[in-house]
């Protein structure tokens, strides 16, 4: 799919299909679209139900006329505009043009002057076309469709550079976090991790289960202990020319998470290929970063595992020290992402970042407290994380912040016979948790942790999404880079 911009007039363009978003004070006047179309379109809606409401279509078939078919999207009240509005609506154009087979779409919107909206529908166009149909033997009928072109009228050609980096990466991390368990484990993962490298340029250090001993990551190897398949440190660097920062991403790597000893019961280890979620963001990021000249020097941390019971499985009563030399009581082992993650926030820590972004698919609290739609964010700083909600409004991925200063809740993590336990009960399991995680960022950095369970993956098609992974966060972590860039004082 090519995606291009288009400077002419609605009213002169041909093609197969003419997607045009309104929103609801726009209802009455279709002029621009050319006098041809626009009484046939005006009669069409007055005949039909179609208020521009969000999310709702309105599909005519024009047969021979200069364009096939007409999409009218709806955007709502103007008033009420999120960019996100127009990703989703660009998502159902690419849908709705899929299945009546046509080659060649413009996106038009009546109402264009919102900064990144450009953007955001080469975004929505590039997330609406993503299937995960690899291992269907049968394609499904009508599936196999591809749009060959789509045209943005009005787009600068950096909105679609930056709008198809954003996608296309985000579509990556879906690709790969829908891979089962049976063909990601940790040494897959690394394996993606220096492709990743070497189309891009960048540096990546992979450390396995020896070097691991020898560093003392003893809660990475703890986790990953009754795997076939050895646990993996992935360390990657993209370092532009004059870096004026350093900043650190990390990500949870479990690539299978069954709870080990503390097994999961069924209907809750259904999803847990998904466990690696933040890992591939992390990947799906770097990826992205190779691309986009930004200044900063970016570093890109997984503790890859596979939690499994077995015989060489760490248990419940375990006491493990930790990278940094803190010790950790194991309460339950299905509270495992901490127990790496602990690793590879120290190691993180001392590369010296300014400061450390960590996803995680961490809790099943956080999903409770939150839904399924929204993720968790903690921080120990009150800018950093402001700034990254402010992005999180624009991309539209829904974040909400939790605090970590109840320091009668902190001492649940104590332990009596260690200086911390991994699992501290039902009652703030998300916040908790996070608690955990800050134990083990080094003194001064800044931090910010996004506790993605549940949104990591929809049970059903919506949006941007079908059913599987969604690569949420990366969209966020990217724009959040380019906002920092763009903030930076004159001069630096
Ligand atoms: N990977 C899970 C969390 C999770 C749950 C992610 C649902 C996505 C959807 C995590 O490792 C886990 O099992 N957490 C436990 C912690 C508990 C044992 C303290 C949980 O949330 O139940
Ligand atoms: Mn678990
Ligand atoms: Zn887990």
């Amino acid at each position: 799919m090519d995606i291009k911009a288009y400077m002419g007039s609605a009213s002169e363009w041909s093609g197969d299909a003419l997607a045009v978003f309104v929103s609801e004070e726009d209802l009455g006047d279709f002029r621009f679209l050319g006098e041809d179309i626009a009484n046939l379109i005006s009669w069409r809606v007055s005949e039909s139900s179609f208020k521009a409401q969000k999310d709702t279509t309105l599909w005519t078939c024009l047969f021979d006329k200069r364009v096939k078919h007409v999409f009218l999207v709806g955007l709502g009240k103007e008033s009420q505009f999120q960019l996100d509005d127009f990703r989703r609506a660009a998502a159902l154009v690419v849908k709705q043009a899929t299945k009546e087979r046509c080659r060649d779409v413009l996106m038009v919107s009546a109402r264009d002057n919102l900064r990144g909206v450009h953007q955001a529908m080469v975004e929505g166009a590039v997330l609406g076309s993503y299937k995960f149909s690899k291992y269907k033997t049968k394609k499904d009928n009508g599936n196999e469709w591809e749009i060959e072109r789509i045209y943005v009228k009005g787009s600068g050609e950096s909105d679609i550079k930056e709008g198809t980096v954003f996608a296309e990466s985000q579509n990556f991390v879906r690709d790969l976090v829908n891979e089962p368990g049976n063909v990601i484990n940790p040494v897959s993962l690394a394996e993606k991790a220096k492709k990743i490298g070497e189309e891009g340029n960048l540096e990546v250090y992979v450390y396995d289960e020896n070097q691991l001993k020898e560093m003392g990551m003893m809660g990475l190897l703890s986790v990953g202990g009754a795997s076939k398949t050895p646990p993996r440190l992935i360390h990657m660097i993209y370092k532009p020319q004059n870096p004026v920062e350093k900043i650190a991403f990390v990500g949870k790597g479990i690539t299978f998470d069954s709870g080990g000893l503390n097994i999961k019961p069924s209907d809750f280890m259904r999803t847990m290929k998904g466990d690696k979620a933040g890992a591939c963001n992390v990947l799906g990021l770097m990826r992205a970063i190779a691309k986009m000249d930004l200044p900063f020097e970016v570093h890109g941390f997984i503790g890859a595992a596979e939690n499994m019971p077995g015989g060489g499985a760490y248990r419940p009563d375990d006491i493990i020290r930790l990278r940094n030399g803190k010790t950790v009581e194991i309460d339950n082992t299905d509270a495992e992402g901490r127990v790496t993650l602990a690793d590879v926030l120290s190691y993180a820590s001392e590369q010296n970042p300014s400061c450390i972004i960590d996803m995680a698919t961490l809790t099943g609290a956080c999903a409770v407290a939150l839904g399924e739609y929204t993720a968790g964010v903690f921080a120990n700083d009150d800018e950093l994380v402001s700034d990254f909600l402010a992005t999180a409004k624009e991309t539209g991925e829904r974040m909400w912040q939790l605090p970590i200063d109840d320091e009668r809740l902190r001492k649940k993590i104590k332990s009596p016979v260690a200086d911390v336990v991994n699992s501290a009960g039902r009652y703030g399991g998300a916040i908790t948790a996070a608690m955990f995680l800050q134990e083990f960022v080094g003194e001064g950095i800044k931090w910010l942790h996004v506790d993605m369970a549940g949104t990591d993956n929809t049970k059903e098609e919506y949006g941007y999404y079908i059913k599987g992974a969604t690569g949420f966060g990366v969209r966020t972590c990217l724009a959040w880079l380019r906002e920092k860039e763009r903030k930076r004082p004159a001069g630096l």
